[in-house]
C-alpha cells in the first residue's frame, strides 16, 4: 500500500519552501497529504501564495487562526494531533521555524510519526526569538535534518546530533525564485504602487522591531531619513501595522506603506530595488540570489551565509539611516560565489531523501 507523505505548512514562507518539495515528491509519483493550520489567514498572507505558485488546494485547513504563542501552539497540538491520528501518514514534513512547526513536530513525535524538518540547523543563538525555541526544539525531535547550507550542518554537529540524520539538500525557497524569474517585472507593480523608478523597499515584522515601540520609534525615523534621499515601498506586514501607523510611519514624503503583496509582485518589486531594508529572514536569501543590497535591521542572523555569500548586512535602527546612505553612494558588496545547492534543484534533492527514508523505515 502506498504510503502518504504529510506537509504541514501556516506561515507565508512555509509556502514558497514547500511548493518545490511537493511538486518533487508527486513527480515521484509519492502520494501526499497537504496540511494548512490556517495560522495565516488573509487572503495576502496566504491563499494568493497557493493561486500564484501553483500549490493544490489543502486536504485539510485547521484555521487556528492567532493568538498568544500557548494559545496558538495549543489550538495548532489540538488540531494537528487529530488530523494526523485519522490519517496516520507514513511521515511528516515540516518547514521552517514557526508555530507550525514545532507544533506538528511535538505532535508526531508523541504519535511516533517520524518527521522530515526542511531548514534544519539554521541557528540565531538568540533565544529571545521565538523562532530560535521553535527551530531548536524541532531539531532535536526530527527524525531526518535536510539543510541549507553547511553552516547549519555544523551547528547541528556541534548540537552532538547524529550526522546520519543530516542532509546539506541547499534551498528551496530559492528554487522557487528561480522557477519564477521569468514572471519578475518591476515596472508594472512600480506602475501599480505609484511609485517611481528608483525605490528602497522594505518589510518589518519581528517582534524585536514591531513590538517594542521604543525599537520600532527608532526603525520609523530611520526609515523617514532614508525617504528623504529615495521612495521607500513598505508592504506592511499586518503584525505591526497599527503600532508603526500610531508611530508615524504613514504613507507621505516618500513613504508609501502598502498591503502584503503577492509573492511575484514582491520579488518583482525587490529585484528592481536599489535597497532593500528588512527583518525577514526569507529576504535576506531572495536578495542574496537578486543581488540587490539587503540591510537587515537586526543583532544577529541564522542564516549568516547571505553575509559570506551574499548582499547582506546587519544594522541596528541607530545605524540604518548612515548604512542606506552609504549603499545608495555605491558602497555595496556583491558576492562572487553563491551558497551551495542554491541552485534550482532543491526540491529534488529533498524528494529523493524523504523517499529514501520512507524506504528505510520499511
Ligand atoms: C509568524 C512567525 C514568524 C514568521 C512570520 C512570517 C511564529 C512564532 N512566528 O510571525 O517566524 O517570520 O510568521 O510572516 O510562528 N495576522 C493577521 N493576518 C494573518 C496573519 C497574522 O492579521 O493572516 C496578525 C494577527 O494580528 C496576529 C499577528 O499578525 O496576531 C501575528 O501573527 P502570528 O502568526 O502569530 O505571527 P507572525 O508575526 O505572523
Ligand atoms: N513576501 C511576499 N510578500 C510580501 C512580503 C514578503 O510574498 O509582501 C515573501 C518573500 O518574498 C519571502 C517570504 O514572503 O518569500 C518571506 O516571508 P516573511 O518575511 O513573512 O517571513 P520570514 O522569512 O521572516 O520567516
Amino acid at each position: 500500500m502506498p504510503r502518504t507523505v504529510a506537509h504541514v505548512v501556516g506561515a507565508r514562507p512555509n509556502f514558497m519552501k514547500m511548493a518545490p518539495v511537493f511538486d518533487a515528491l508527486a513527480a515521484l509519483d509519492q502520494p501526499q497529504l497537504l496540511i494548512h493550520t490556517g495560522q495565516h489567514y488573509d487572503e495576502k498572507m496566504s491563499d494568493v501564495f497557493f493561486r500564484e505558485l501553483g500549490i493544490p488546494e489543502p486536504d485539510v485547513n485547521l484555521g487556528v487562526g492567532s493568538g498568544s504563542h500557548a494559545a496558538q501552539t495549543a489550538a495548532l497540538l489540538t488540531g494537528l494531533e487529530a488530523t494526523v491520528l485519522e490519517h496516520r501518514p507514513a511521515a511528516m514534513v515540516v518547514y521552517g521555524d514557526v508555530n507550525s512547526t514545532i507544533a506538528a513536530t511535538l505532535v508526531c513525535a508523541k504519535l511516533s510519526i517520524p518527521v522530515v524538518h526542511v531548514e534544519a540547523g539554521l541557528r540565531s543563538f538568540d533565544m529571545t526569538m521565538p523562532e530560535e525555541v521553535n527551530r531548536r526544539v524541532t531539531d532535536v525531535l526530527a527524525d531526518l535534518l535536510l539543510v541549507t547550507s553547511p553552516e547549519a550542518y555544523a551547528h547541528l554537529a556541534n548540537e552532538g546530533c547524529d550526522v546520519e540524520r543530516i542532509r546539506l539538500v541547499g534551498n528551496p525557497m530559492i528554487d522557487t525564485l528561480l522557477r519564477n524569474r521569468d514572471r519578475f517585472a518591476p515596472g508594472p507593480v512600480r506602475a501599480a504602487a505609484g511609485l517611481p523608478e528608483r525605490v528602497a523597499v522594505s518589510t518589518l515584522h519581528r517582534p524585536a522591531n514591531v513590538d517594542d515601540p521604543v525599537v520600532a520609534k527608532q526603525i520609523v525615523d530611520a526609515l523617514k531619513q532614508v525617504a528623504e534621499t529615495i521612495d521607500v515601498a513598505i508592504p506592511l506586514h499586518p503584525r505591526g501595522r497599527q503600532r508603526l501607523a500610531d508611530l508615524g510611519l504613514v504613507s507621505g514624503e516618500g513613504i508609501h506603506v502598502i498591503d502584503p503583496l503577492g509573492y511575484v509582485d514582491f520579488v518583482s518589486l525587490v529585484s528592481g530595488a536599489d535597497l532593500v531594508i528588512t527583518d525577514s529572514g526569507g529576504v535576506q536569501e531572495e536578495t542574496t540570489i537578486l543581488d540587490v543590497p539587503c540591510l537587515t535591521v537586526r543583532p544577529n542572523t541564522e542564516r549568516p551565509i547571505t553575509i559570506t555569500h551574499g548582499t547582506n548586512r546587519l544594522v541596528t535602527p541607530e545605524q540604518l539611516a548612515d548604512a542606506a546612505a552609504a549603499v545608495l553612494q555605491g558602497e555595496a558588496v556583491f558576492p562572487t560565489d553563491r551558497p551551495p545547492f542554491w541552485d534550482g534543484h532543491a526540491g529534488e534533492r529533498c524528494a529523493r531523501e524523504i523517499v529514501a527514508f520512507l524506504d528505510r523505515l520499511r
